[in-house]
């Protein structure tokens, strides 16, 4: 009788001791994976976000794979998830650019509009004469340049034959709401309560304008099939002719803003506004997905401005006393990104919204000289990042590249030569000569 007991007091013993065990063998690995992801991380904090590469398979989709761990041995789990995908060129498919002009501001963005339009034109010359692309544009003011580049004014599409336009809608910026917050069109919707508290806290931040049409202008793009919100310093590629982001997903692009501090600022703000975190960082500016949910991730992108600008800067920081001098860290130049940042991340794990980091693809450099680099890594829109290589848009606004000769940059198809050669492009043609650029594209 007792030697049984002992027995079966001492199996119970080893049992407890073996389970403590693996335990403690469970909580190392844990250890062990999560230093390994932090330094890698770390290491690679604000040049290549995301530990993540590009991958093609024979579909020629591109994939997006997650290294979880370190790639020494093999302990890597990879998870592989669709990005982008070529639908059929045999059937119709409607996209729309999202652009917000600043009239009051045409020495700046006026070069930046012409290339963006000539990059326009050039993609278009490889897409299929079913689908359509139009340019929208958000401004105060239906200003000449526009009637002489063909743009039509607050019409949007009716069907899916008309051919690609550029459409204007007006738009009067938050910063000059100071008695009204009245739609300027019928399509344009205004949350007075909203618009007010925009106005209270961030009128005095110039890019605001240029997510709130995204909010307020629903009704002007819910007839897309995909729609790209982005910047104008930017050029599409020949590849954005062909690819859709994959299923029905939001692709974002590259941003330069994660570092370490930042991320972890980031996460604890996201606590503080009780917004869930989905760990995704290194977000862009750039979004290219359908256009509910673009509309809706606009939506909590404001609403994380507000809170950002009312609870995480300080006057001087608002009021841009302390210039660059923090960047990379917290800048109030990049509140769009942080509220961004906010928003996709709460909307992936609290509605599940599909959002994949399309930082190879979206918002790339146009310094690169590799002639195979768009073709091979099928970069389907370039953005100029600060800097003065090759292309720059300061240097080319300064006229430093008025001695170049185009026809050189003809058979140029990296990054840097293309984006040179249509800046160069859209800065020698008259209006009339753009316009003629998208009149020529047949459909
Ligand atoms: C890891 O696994 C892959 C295929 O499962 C194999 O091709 C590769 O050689 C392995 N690498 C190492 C370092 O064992
Ligand atoms: C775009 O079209 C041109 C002219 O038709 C062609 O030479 C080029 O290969 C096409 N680009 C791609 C990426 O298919
Ligand atoms: C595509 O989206 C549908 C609907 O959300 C989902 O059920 C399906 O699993 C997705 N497919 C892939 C391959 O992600
Ligand atoms: C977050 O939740 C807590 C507790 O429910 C609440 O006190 C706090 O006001 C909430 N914060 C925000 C920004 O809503
Ligand atoms: C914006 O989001 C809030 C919830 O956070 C919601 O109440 C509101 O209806 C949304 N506005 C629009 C126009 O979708």
């Amino acid at each position: 009788m007792t030697s049984v007991l002992q027995l079966n007091i001492s199996g119970r013993l080893i049992r407890r001791i073996f389970f403590l065990f693996i335990i403690s063998m469970l909580i190392l690995s844990v250890i062990i994976l999560y230093t390994k992801n932090f330094h890698k991380s770390f290491s690679q904090s604000t040049v290549n976000f995301g530990i993540s590469q590009i991958q093609y398979n024979v579909h020629k989709q591109v994939s997006y794979s997650q290294q979880l761990t370190g790639n020494k041995g093999n302990n890597s789990i990879t998870k592989k998830l669709p990005l982008i995908y070529q639908p059929s060129s045999q059937s119709s498919l409607l996209r729309a650019l999202l652009l917000f002009y600043p009239n009051d501001q045409e020495s700046d963005f006026l070069p930046e509009f012409r290339w963006f339009y000539r990059s326009w034109t050039e993609m278009m010359i490889n897409e299929s004469i079913l689908w359509r692309t139009d340019l929208i544009v958000y401004t105060s003011e239906y200003a000449s340049i526009f009637k002489d580049l063909d743009c039509i004014y607050n019409q949007i599409r009716i069907n899916s034959e008309e051919k690609p336009k550029c459409r204007v809608f007006p738009y009067i910026r938050i910063k000059s709401r100071t008695t009204t917050h009245e739609p300027s069109s019928k399509y344009q919707t205004i949350d007075k309560q909203r618009s007010q508290t925009t106005y209270q806290y961030l009128r005095a931040y110039e890019y605001i304008d240029s997510i709130n049409t995204v909010f307020e202008y629903k009704a002007s793009f819910s007839m897309y099939d995909f729609i790209l919100r982005t910047d104008m310093d930017c050029f599409l590629t020949y590849n954005f002719a062909y690819y859709v982001p994959y299923n029905y997903s939001i692709l974002v692009g590259r941003g330069g803003y994660s570092t370490e501090f930042n991320n972890k600022r980031l996460k604890r703000i996201a606590r503080d506004m009780n917004w869930t975190y989905a760990n995704k960082n290194g977000l862009g500016s750039t979004w290219y997905g359908p256009p509910s949910m673009i509309h809706h991730m606009a939506n909590y992108t404001i609403q994380a401005m507000i809170h950002l600008v009312t609870n995480e800067f300080t006057t001087p920081e608002r009021e841009r006393k302390l210039g660059v001098m923090l960047w990379p860290e917290w800048h109030f130049g990049v509140l769009l990104l942080y509220g961004g940042h906010l928003a996709i991340n709460h909307l992936i794990t609290s509605e599940n919204l599909k959002i994949a980091v399309g930082d190879q693809l979206l918002d790339q450099g146009v310094t690169s000289k590799d002639k195979n680099d768009i073709s091979k890594n099928l970069r389907l829109h370039l953005h100029c990042w600060h800097g003065d290589d090759p292309f720059s848009k300061f240097q080319f606004k300064a006229g430093k590249y008025n001695e170049i000769d185009r026809s050189t940059l003809i058979s140029d198809t990296s990054p840097s030569g293309y984006a040179m050669r249509l800046a160069l492009e859209s800065k020698a043609m008259t209006l009339q000569q753009l316009k003629q650029t998208l009149l020529d594209i047949k459909k």
